[in-house]
């Protein structure tokens, strides 16, 4: 019995109990461990930050993290966060915890050998919009231009002379805290009041609105810690905007997922209001575009050093070209009942480790 164990892996799947979504529909597939000869065991992140991890009886190790709303709400996005939304002080306080998670497994378990389906080293990086781009663009990744000005009147200057740009706070995600600017048009879904940039208290409903020739209300998110690059100009298909989802697993694209809206709305964010499509969708656009998606989504995903993630992709009007927007590292999973992608990343995990 004892020699088993040496040569048996256990599969540490880590999440909170909040995590309605990917954490729970992964934990409903570990029966596969045991077909295939695994153990399963699942954490939350209390449990390991706590010191209170039990003793695992396998050799080997393999830890795949879901994403830590628990801290995240109690630390970071509090209640009482008086801050504008995605600033520097998530990014730190982020990137902390995984370090000190990483060093309290390894701590736990010497001697044993520990691998992780994402590092905790790279599972901080897409939190960081200007350092995922620069990774991205170093390896070769069709990504937006950026503009590095901070100052009011060149960027007036620019929209005077025809340009269209994101402004989007670095370290935010889900569609929070964005501002579109073009001549004549700018639209924000943060508040703005009494000279105070204002964010929202939950994940959904940042509506956006106009704010158009509100220089105070530019002067001072120009203050924030952003990224600001230039739209591109989206393919539609239907009279939709749209992005692919690509779930990347491994080196290989499980599944891919068309999120779409109105081209007058900004964002294709389903937690802003996007319409998830069926797969029918895809039938509706050009191959090539797709061929290059998937290539560019696999690319994405081993530039950050990553085993699976969730890319977003656009294909633009012109000439089957697209740009990647971003990479998630806990992307959402789609429901089981249009694609089982548990069941597919439990099955990779099982077999490429
Ligand atoms: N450069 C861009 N050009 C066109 N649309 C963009 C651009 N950047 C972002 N968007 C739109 O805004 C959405 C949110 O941007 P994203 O960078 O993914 O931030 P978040 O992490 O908040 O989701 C994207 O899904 C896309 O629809
Ligand atoms: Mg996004």
């Amino acid at each position: 019995m004892l020699k088993s164990y040496l040569t048996m892996k256990t599969l540490v799947a880590v999440g909170d109990k909040g995590d309605w979504d990917s954490y729970k529909k992964f934990i409903r597939r570990k029966g596969m461990c045991g077909k295939h000869g695994w153990r399963f065991q699942s954490f939350d992140y209390d449990t390991i930050l706590s010191g209170k991890l039990p003793e695992v009886k396998t050799d080997s190790l393999v830890f795949f993290f879901f994403f830590p709303f628990e801290f995240w709400k109690k630390t970071i996005e509090t209640k009482r966060y008086k801050g504008v939304y995605g600033n520097r002080s998530f990014y730190l306080s982020y990137v902390d915890f995984w370090q000190q998670l990483k060093k309290r497994i390894t701590k736990r378990y010497p001697g044993k050998k520990i691998s992780f389906v994402n590092d905790p080293t790279a599972i901080i990086t897409d939190r960081d919009k200007v350092r995922t781009r620069k990774i991205l663009a170093r390896a070769g990744v069709p990504v937006s231009h950026v503009f590095e000005t901070r100052d009011f009147k060149k960027i007036i200057s620019l929209i005077n002379q025809g340009k269209r740009l994101f402004l989007k706070v670095r370290y935010g995600s889900m569609g929070k805290g964005i501002t579109y600017i073009e001549k004549d048009r700018w639209i924000t879904n943060f508040g703005f009041r009494n000279g105070q940039i204002l964010s929202r208290k939950s994940d959904y409903g940042w509506k956006f609105h106009e704010v158009t020739g509100n220089n105070a209300f530019l002067k001072r998110l120009l203050r924030q810690d952003l990224i600001i690059e230039e739209a591109i100009e989206p393919l539609l298909s239907k009279g939709r905007k749209f992005d692919l989802r690509l779930y990347v697993c491994f080196g290989k694209v499980l599944y891919i997922y068309p999120r779409s809206t109105d081209p007058r709305n900004v964002t294709t964010n389903i937690s802003q209001g996007a319409t998830g499509e069926a797969q029918e969708f895809l039938r509706g656009l050009p191959e090539r575009v797709l061929e290059l998606s998937k290539r560019q989504a696999i690319k994405s995903v081993r530039a950050i050093k990553l085993n699976f993630a969730g890319v977003d992709i656009m294909p633009r009007v012109d000439n089957g070209k697209v740009t990647v927007i971003e990479v998630n590292t806990f992307p959402g999973f789609p429901r089981a009942r249009h694609f089982p992608l548990s069941k597919l990343l439990m099955t990779e995990i099982l077999k490429r480790h």
